[in-house]
């Protein structure tokens, strides 16, 4: 019998849903990316989130109630008096019950507003209610967002503690370019994601994290390199950054968007590679490296373009440094062994040569596991001989497993886990 039958479906592990059990306020107010609102809508709902709409008057005239009600599959709040026949105070309610209030697509207008403290919609009154976090996206002309008084506003706001992610720099509707554009989706998305695990069993925690192939020269245009899409090790740097560390992502060229609130150092080479984790490394209390790191390179790279000759061409490779193995520090280690034979044997040795706290066995012979794959199949195995074998399950869930791990690592070494 295949080892993973029995654990999952033909068609595939299924997908987690991290933000099951939270409700999201989110109101959407009179801009043109109103609509791209209601994507996020969706997209949190698909993510298990109770998703609380509230639509200012403005809003309405760019995207109906009735959009947003089927995406969500929730009764959308659009005017002040819509409950009042349940006796019940709708923005004093869903403040409290809020776990995260998100406004996006923000106006100048209703940011103008919340940095007064006026309160005359439902919207805006659901932000003064509320006790739980504040995120913000604005989408605006560029002159309106460079404007004194809204840059005051938003000053005022973040003083009080009022997150905001975007605007960022690109088309605006009026055709012209500048800042002022309302934030990707996948990045506000990672805002609340950062923002409810703020005070998550990682807080305060640095964590260096390394994913992709690396890239060894032949010549200006060749390179050696592997089939690592670096899917394993954005996924442990997204879920790290969601129970409240501080992430520094060391990646070889991939071809994924940077995971919002990580910070990412782009490296080619293996030696880069080691001279970019050992920087980050130097005041870090842990180190997963997920990369595919080339174990060699061409001794002599070629300055100019290699051209085609008859006959065969021989290149002498000459070894990388182990990263893992020399990089000098005091912090926990988690290393990958990618292996297709002897799983457990080849990772034990690894764990022992290269002194790591835990060593994620990858059995890249399973069927859609490992290099490229949305899903991974993978043992853990503790310096202290704990093993726990997982199923092949999707990486965001493999990642979290690697963490639940490293906080023991990190406790048994006595560091302070809220
Ligand atoms: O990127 P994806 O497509 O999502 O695929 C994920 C993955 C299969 C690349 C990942 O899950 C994985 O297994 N990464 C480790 C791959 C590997 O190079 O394994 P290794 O057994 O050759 O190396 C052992 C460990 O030493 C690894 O943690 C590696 O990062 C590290 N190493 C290796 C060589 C080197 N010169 N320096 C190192 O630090």
């Amino acid at each position: 019998m295949d080892k993973n039958e029995g654990s999952q479906s033909k068609a595939g592990p299924e997908s987690p849903k991290p933000l099951e059990n939270k409700t999201i306020v989110l109101g959407i107010t009179g801009s043109i990316a109103a609509y791209k609102g209601a994507d996020l809508a969706s997209r949190l709902t698909q993510e298990g989130a109770v998703v609380e709409v509230v639509m200012t008057k403005e809003a309405q005239e760019f995207i109906t109630p009735v959009a947003l009600g089927a995406l969500t599959r929730r009764p959308v709040v659009s005017d002040m008096f819509h409950h009042a026949a349940s006796h019940q105070i709708t923005h004093v309610n869903l403040g409290q019950k809020a776990d995260i209030v998100v406004v996006a697509p923000a106006t100048a207008n209703i940011i103008a507003k919340l940095a007064a403290g006026i309160g005359d919609d439902e919207l805006t009154c659901t932000v003064l209610a509320t006790q739980s976090p504040v995120l913000i996206a604005p989408a605006m002309h560029a002159a309106m967002y460079l404007n004194r008084v809204t840059q005051d506003n938003i000053g005022r706001l973040k003083e009080r503690g009022v997150s905001f992610v975007g605007p960022v720099e690109g088309r605006l509707a009026s055709g012209h370019f500048g800042p002022g554009r309302f934030a990707e989706n996948t990045d506000i998305i990672g805002a609340i994601h950062q923002i409810l695990g703020r005070k998550g069993n990682l807080a305060g925690k640095r964590i260096v994290v390394t994913a992709g192939g690396t890239q060894e020269p032949i010549d200006p245009v060749r390179y050696i390199t592997n089939r690592s899409s670096g899917k394993m090790g954005f996924a442990i740097a997204a879920a790290a950054r969601d129970r409240g560390a501080e992430v520094t992502l060391v990646t070889a060229p991939v071809s994924l968007a940077a995971p919002y609130g990580v910070k990412i150092v782009r490296v080619n080479t293996a030696a880069e590679m080691f001279e970019a984790v050992a920087a980050a490394t130097a005041s870090a209390d842990g180190l997963i490296m997920a990369a595919a790191v080339a174990d060699y390179h061409v001794a002599s790279a070629a300055a100019n373009k290699i051209k085609r000759e008859r006959g065969t061409l021989t290149l002498e490779l000459a070894p990388n440094p182990d990263i893992l193995e020399s990089v000098k520090g005091d912090f926990a280690r988690v290393g990958f062994a990618a292996e297709s034979e002897n799983l457990i044997e080849n990772a034990r040795k690894k764990l022992e040569k290269k002194r790591l706290d835990l060593i994620v066995a990858n059995d890249i012979s399973a069927t859609d596991s490992g290099f490229g794959s949305d899903n991974n199949r993978v043992t853990l195995l503790s310096a202290g001989g704990k093993v726990e074998d997982l199923p092949l399950l999707p990486k965001s869930v493999v990642a979290d497993r690697i963490l639940d791990r490293l906080v023991s690592v990190l406790r048994e070494k006595g560091h302070s886990i809220h």
